[in-house]
């Protein structure tokens, strides 16, 4: 049986934990033509919930265009990455991206290429004399095109958005600012994940975005949708897990989702079937408590590190030195 605690990338379905309220806050959002700011530190489940939310919207009637700006590093590359996102949303079928490329972005040269896997790719290139400040305006003002006179409802999510910070100038940034105050029927949710630079972004009274649009930190899941969500997990596989140290874990972790997955996936692989995990308070930090069929949560901070400092403090400071064994 596969391990039913995933970490690392984003999670749906089975693997999502709780975040009904904020799906719903975000699902409202969209529907209300918000602009948000979605923000928390790594590893909160920004794009899980994003996308969560998202797949609750109706397929008729919205056009959703996710956008992940990861790997971006300039102007042109923000154009190309938003043109993409914006066709492929569009475009129900492979055989229509280029045509539909072509219909918006027809400027920038679009093409259809196979890519090592022998699947078409669409690309976007800005030739090397072209000027990067029109393909700007025209990529982002393609939204509200698409939304105008009865259209579809748009979304537009802009992931990893601290990334526009990387790009040399404000070009990107002061051109949001207008883009946000004029397009009425589109929403844009920005999701950044270095929590001070988004906050300096729309809270700075001399940044072009200062409070362009509401913002949304995004915390830890608290213990009370970890508790079911654990038990059942292991329930399923015919391992136990008792309340208690589903509260240690979440002690541990603090309800960081990724480290609490972590913590989870290490305890399942360890747990036999038929048998129950346990905790035993072990002074000293249970040193020398790893072996066949034994757990250290200490052991696990190292494995899954770097903790958030505060978890670390609670395992240094005595906060929880104990001994998970699986019986
Ligand atoms: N609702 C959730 N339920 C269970 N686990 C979650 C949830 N949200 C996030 N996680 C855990 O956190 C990990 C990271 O999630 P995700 O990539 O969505 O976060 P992120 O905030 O977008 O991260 P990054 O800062 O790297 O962009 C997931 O792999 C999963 O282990
Ligand atoms: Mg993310």
């Amino acid at each position: 049986m596969r391990n039913p605690f995933e970490y690392g990338g984003v999670v749906s379905g089975e693997a999502f934990c709780n975040r009904e309220k904020q799906t719903s806050d975000l699902v409202r959002a969209m529907e209300n033509g918000e602009k948000l700011f979605v923000f928390s530190e790594r590893r909160y489940g920004k794009t899980s919930l994003v996308r969560a939310a998202l797949g609750k919207l109706p397929r008729k009637g919205y056009v959703c265009a996710y956008v992940d700006l990861w790997p971006t590093d300039s102007e042109a590359t923000f154009v190309t990455t938003v043109a993409k996102a914006i066709t492929e949303s569009m475009s129900t079928s492979v055989g229509k991206v280029l045509e539909t490329a072509k219909k918006f972005f027809g400027s920038l040269s679009p093409s259809v290429t196979m890519d090592e896997e022998g699947k078409p790719a669409l690309t976007f290139g800005l030739g090397k004399h072209a000027r990067v400040g029109p393909a700007l305006d025209e990529v982002l003002v393609t939204p509200a095109r698409i939304a105008a006179k009865g259209g579809p409802r748009v979304v537009v999510v802009f992931d990893e958005f601290q990334q526009i910070l990387e790009y040399g100038n404000d070009h990107v940034e002061r051109k949001l600012r207008s883009v946000i105050q004029n397009h009425r029927h589109v929403s844009y949710l920005f999701l950044g994940s270095r929590k001070h630079l988004i906050q300096k972004m729309v809270l700075d009274r001399n940044r072009p975005l200062y409070r362009a649009g509401g913002h949304y930190p995004l915390g830890p899941i608290a213990e009370k949708h970890w508790q079911p969500f654990v038990r059942q997990r292991f329930a399923d596989a015919d391992k136990g897990i008792d309340q208690e140290h589903i509260h240690e874990v979440c002690e541990l972790t603090q309800g960081h989702p990724f480290y609490t997955q972590h913590v989870c996936h290490v305890l399942w692989e360890l747990c036999e079937p038929k048998a129950g995990c346990e905790h035993r308070n072990a002074p000293g930090g249970g040193e020398g408590a790893v072996g066949p069929g034994k757990l250290c949560l200490h052991d696990v901070v190292g494995v899954s590190g770097p903790f958030p400092e505060a978890v670390l403090e609670g395992v240094g400071g005595g906060g929880l030195r104990s001994e998970g064994v699986c019986r």
